[in-house]
């Protein structure tokens, strides 16, 4: 038999477990990404993995050839208007590889470079036609 006051440590041991379950669910950011046909995908990533890493953690067809290391633009994505001005600026690195990506747009980012924080919960961004197979997302 528990005492009362061991029987109140229980109670809130198992009430903080299940807040922090719930907290968790609801704080995971998400992007959306799509393509120029249409097709979107919605996937869960994790607080500082970057677009490209929650991109090929689930399926969606972001080839990131250098791994991150700012050298092929194969991550290159583009961000919707919404939130292209939320993000940090790109780096001058990043800003000359740009320049040689394909599809290149006023909103183009590389994917590796862009940091995924609650922030950035609901970002919505395009893979542009030149880098993807259309049938990846
Ligand atoms: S993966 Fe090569 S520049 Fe992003």
């Amino acid at each position: 038999m528990f005492s009362p006051t061991q029987t109140r440590r229980m109670f809130v041991v198992v009430a903080r477990v299940s807040l922090s379950d719930s907290v968790e669910d609801i704080t995971v950011p998400r992007v959306i990404f799509k393509n120029s046909s249409g097709a979107s995908k919605i996937v869960n990533a994790t607080d500082g993995q970057t677009v490209m890493r929650a991109a090929q953690a689930n399926g969606v067809g972001i080839e990131g050839a250098c791994e991150g290391s700012i050298a092929c633009s194969t991550c290159h994505v583009i961000v919707d208007n919404d939130w292209f001005l939320r993000l940090e600026p790109a780096s001058e690195e990043e800003e000359d590889l740009l320049d040689l990506a394909a599809g290149l747009t006023p909103n183009s980012r590389l994917g590796c470079q862009i940091v995924i924080t609650e922030m950035l919960n609901g970002l919505e961004v395009t893979l542009p036609d030149q880098t993807i197979d259309m049938s990846d997302i």
